[in-house]
């Protein structure tokens, strides 16, 4: 059962609570409705890919209240610091370098050293974040391959029975996913087009955004920029050939293990940190098999581009 809250004290008040408990809550922006869960909760982001069926991790957008907060999750920058003044509360996202000791689920970032940061500007979405005081990750509510929500309505047709909850504050009212401005590259790059227009962002930053190439525009993340390890990846290993280190899952067990009790959910919310902690350790590294259904489908995939030739 999907809870629909309205956007009055006790609707706010039950979407953070369903936050803090890990739980699924589609929130409006003014670009379109977001899948939300607590960023600093792995198996409650986990649940987001579950939920929108997503083949693949993608890394998800922050959601915060304030724009002070943002330096806690990401490295500052004079840019940065023109583009929040000019754009945030706002359609726009950056993308900047991690900070440490960040407290993000690597699945936010999907294993990458940088993080997408976004404050909305719609009233409903400022109060949960506010009630909820933390990171938000929330990829736009919709089934993978689908068309974005810009009603509740749309929420649930999408993804009706499978989140706890939708706040209905009506259509959003921009319609279109947010900009997205990288400033982890040498120059501001345009990610993605969206709901802020590009001249609005050149005029302020007084110079021309640099645009990546259009496989990025589509997919930022998805593609040249996604996490691989250096080490090499054997997969369907059912123990450690001599020199290498061990993945394990379930019972195929290893140095680490995505999930001794084989829960795919758990597994998820592990991925990228295992995998970062048994590259640190510079041997080959050695996957048992995950199977292939619910987030296993995922799961797979990255660890297929993980252990494909470079
Ligand atoms: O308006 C929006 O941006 C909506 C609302 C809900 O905020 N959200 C949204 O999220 O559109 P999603 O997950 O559908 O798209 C996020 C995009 C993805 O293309 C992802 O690859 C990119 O942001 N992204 C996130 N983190 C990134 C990073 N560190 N580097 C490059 N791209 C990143
Ligand atoms: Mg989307």
């Amino acid at each position: 059962m999907t809870e629909i809250l309205r956007p009055d004290l006790a609707g706010i008040d039950r979407a953070a609570t369903l936050l803090r408990s890990g739980g699924l809550v589609a929130i409006p922006t003014e670009t379109v409705y977001g899948l939300a869960a607590d960023a600093c909760n792995g198996a409650a982001v986990a649940r987001i890919y579950a939920a929108k069926g997503r083949p693949s991790f993608n890394p998800l957008i922050v959601h915060l209240a304030e724009t002070q907060q943002a330096r806690r999750y990401g490295l500052w920058s004079d840019l940065a610091e023109v583009l929040a003044t000019a754009f945030w509360p706002g359609p726009l996202t950056l993308v900047l370098p991690l900070a440490p000791d960040h407290g993000l689920s690597s699945l936010v970032t999907a294993g990458l050293n940088s993080v997408a940061i976004r404050v909305p500007a719609l009233d409903a979405a400022h109060q949960v974040l506010t009630a909820f005081g933390g990171p938000v990750a929330a990829p736009s509510a919709n089934p993978s391959g689908r068309i974005s929500a810009t009603t509740a309505r749309h929420v649930l047709d999408g993804l009706g029975g499978k989140i706890d909850a939708v706040l209905d504050a009506g259509p959003c009212p921009v319609g279109l996913e947010s900009t997205i401005i990288g400033l982890h590259t040498p120059r501001p790059t345009l990610l993605r087009a969206g709901g802020l227009p590009v001249e609005a962002i050149e005029a302020a930053l007084g110079e021309p955004l640099e645009i990546a190439n259009g496989a990025e525009i589509i997919a930022p993340g998805q593609l040249a920029s996604h996490y691989a390890p250096n080490a090499r990846v054997r997969l369907n290993a059912l123990s450690a050939n001599p020199g290498e280190v061990m993945l394990g899952f379930g019972p195929v067990d290893g140095d680490l293990n995505l999930s001794p009790t084989g829960d795919l959910i758990e597994a998820a919310a592990h991925l990228f940190d295992h995998l970062h902690a048994l590259d640190a350790m510079d041997k080959p590294i050695a996957v048992a098999p995950v199977p292939d259904h619910g987030l296993g489908r995922a799961i797979n995939d990255r660890l297929e581009r993980a252990a494909a030739p470079r």
